[in-house]
């Protein structure tokens, strides 16, 4: 079992997970009206692989028999600036994420829930896949700047990317 306290923060954080999709369906949309569909694709299966940490984490809370609240989503901007805005944006929300599991962590420590430390130990790992994933696209995209050569050979490259593993029960 976890504490109320714990219970309501897992809560707060699926909320926020259920932001972080819905901010990269609405940044898939505004990549597919730039006319950069691999770009789309991408922020697409990023909100797949949100969706999978939401999912990962509402089944916890009932694992330890507590209770979820789902809360209302805020709502995304619809306009994300240039390709290179795009992805700078999607590190500054991943560094974001990354301190708000940290959190979670520090409270897990602090109420010696050891069941929840080491559920969140997963998110930990997954935060540092996730900067590195964003970093090594924003990298190549300062390289090219405004080159529509460049930027359609990255779109490319986005176009590849596969859908999340899917969760096992
Ligand atoms: Fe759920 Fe992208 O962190």
């Amino acid at each position: 079992m976890i504490s109320a306290k714990m219970q309501d923060a897992l809560n707060e954080q699926v909320n926020k997970e259920f932001f972080s999709a819905y901010m990269y369906l609405a940044m898939s949309a505004y990549c597919n009206t730039l006319g950069l569909p691999g770009f789309a694709h991408w922020m697409r299966m990023q909100y797949e692989e949100e969706i999978m940490h939401v999912t990962k984490m509402y089944d916890y809370i009932m694992d330890q028999g507590g209770e979820v609240n789902l809360m209302a989503i805020e709502q995304p901007e619809k306009e994300y600036g240039t390709p290179l805005a795009i992805f700078e944006k999607t590190l500054e929300h991943e560094q974001y994420v990354t301190n708000l599991i940290h959190r979670l962590m520090d409270l897990a420590v602090e109420e010696r829930d050891y069941a929840t430390q080491t559920f969140l130990q997963w998110y930990v790992t997954e935060q540092v896949e996730e900067e590195a994933n964003v970093n090594d696209i924003v990298s190549p995209l300062r390289m090219v700047g405004e080159d529509k050569g460049g930027l359609m050979m990255i779109d490319q490259q986005l176009s590849g990317r596969l859908a999340p593993t899917p969760l096992t029960a």
